[in-house]
This record gives structure tokens, sequence and C-alpha cells, in this order.
């Protein structure tokens, strides 16, 4: 099929940015959305274009490098599935589809679709580095950040719900635990948005990770607040 591809164009982070028409792309449906980003580069080197900038890296859903937002939607149109592993399915011969950044305040674009998702780091290593990646890989989060750009307030409750709800047992003593809890909270409170209450971030989480994991958003919250009576 031939499809009408409009495309994120951004210099930088302070560069204002636009969508760019290329066409016509060659795809077939059983391509990946970076897939059809390989072929969108093709036709643009072919016309002696610059490629566009995107993100990958494992292109099977793991290693949560990828994301952009596809027709509106982070990740893609399909449910729990990574940019990666999404597929064409949804579009015909002669379509249009809109290719941008993942948009959060927390991520500002670097280049064209690349996005900095270092927020999540910055969260991630109030518990110790390598303790949260223990916690988030128990869980199943492969750190993709879709959750943040699901989210019309930009949260990150559904990452830092399940960084919250897997860190207890990794702690050596009460008081470590309530530390990590208490720094990553604070640390998530600068680099995100307030909770929508919507659930956008389970619609989109490659991990189908659960609602429910917000409640430890709530739970360490009141913790710190009185640790005995919610100890
Ligand atoms: S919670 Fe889900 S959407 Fe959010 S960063 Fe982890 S894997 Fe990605
Ligand atoms: S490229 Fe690794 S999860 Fe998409």
């Amino acid at each position: 099929m031939l499809l009408t591809v409009h495309v994120w164009r951004q210099a930088g982070e302070d560069e204002p940015g636009g969508f760019e028409t290329v066409h016509p792309v060659q795809a077939r449906e059983e391509m990946s959305v970076l897939e059809l980003l390989d072929a969108v580069n093709e036709t643009l080197e072919r016309q002696g274009a610059e490629p566009v900038s995107f993100d990958d890296g494992c292109r099977e859903g793991i290693c949560g490098k990828c994301g952009v937002t596809v027709d509106g939607v982070a990740h893609g149109p399909e449910k729990n599935r990574a940019s990666c592993t999404q597929s064409l399915r949804a579009y015909r011969d002669g379509d249009e589809i809109f290719i941008e950044p993942l948009r959060a305040g927390a991520f500002p674009v670097k280049k064209d679709l690349s996005v900095d998702k270092k927020a999540l780091r910055r969260v991630a290593k109030e518990a110790k580095f390598p303790v949260a990646m223990k916690a988030l890989n128990t869980a199943g989060c492969i750190s993709c950040g879709a959750c943040v750009a699901a989210c019309p307030n930009g949260s990150g409750q559904l990452y830092v719900g399940t960084l919250l709800k897997e860190l207890p047992p990794l702690a050596k003593t009460p008081q470590e635990r309530d530390e990590r809890s208490s720094k990553v909270l604070d640390a998530a409170e600068h680099e995100f948005g307030p909770c929508s209450l919507l659930g956008d971030c389970t619609e989109v989480c490659p991990a189908g990770l659960p609602l429910e994991n917000l409640t430890a958003v709530a739970r360490e919250n009141l913790r710190r607040k009185d640790p005995e009576k919610y100890g």
C-alpha cells in the first residue's frame, strides 16, 4: 500500500517544529511503526532530503527506547504495544498517518521524533539506580515513558507507582525503605504532573501494568505523613 506520512520535524529543543509530508511511502500492513519510519527515510533519501531522527533499540518491545505518537496516541493505535511492535493493520492504501514525538513536558524534543526521557532515570536513581532497575524489571516496566505521554497532565504515576510497589521488599531496613520511597515521591513530584485519574496510561503501557499500581503512590505518601498509622 502507499501511505502519505506526516512526520514531525524539529531541529532541536528550542527550535520551532512542524509536520513535513512525505509521499508516497511504500508500506505493508505487517510492518511496524519503526519500519514505516525506515521506509519514510528511504523515501526522503531518494528525494535528497535529510532523514528523520527517531529513537530505537531492540525493536522487540523490550528495551523501552522507542516511542512516538501515532495519530495522537502514545506508541500507536494498538493497545499496550511499543511503537516497534505496533503494526500498520489499521491502515489502507491511500491513508494518511501522523507521526510525532512522545508529547510530555518532562520529555523535551532532541531532534524530530527523538526525545530526552532522562526524567524517568532521575526519578529511578533516587531509589539507587540498580535497585530501581531491579524493581521495574520485576514488574515488567520497560521505562518507555508512554504512560507519561498518554496522560493529559504528563503524570508519571503508573511508572512511579510501579516502582514504589516493588521497592519495599528490596530494602534492608524499614528506614531504607522509607528514605527511598520519600526521595522517589519528591523527584516524581518535581518531574511530572499530578494524576489525571483518567487511566489513559494503562491503555498504552506495553507491559500492561494495572491501574492498581497507582495506589502505591497514595500509600507511600500516607506512610510518609504517618508511618505508624499506615505502616
Ligand atoms: S509503566 Fe508502562 S508505559 Fe510507563 S514507563 Fe513502564 S512500561 Fe512504559
Ligand atoms: S525499540 Fe526496544 S522497546 Fe521498542
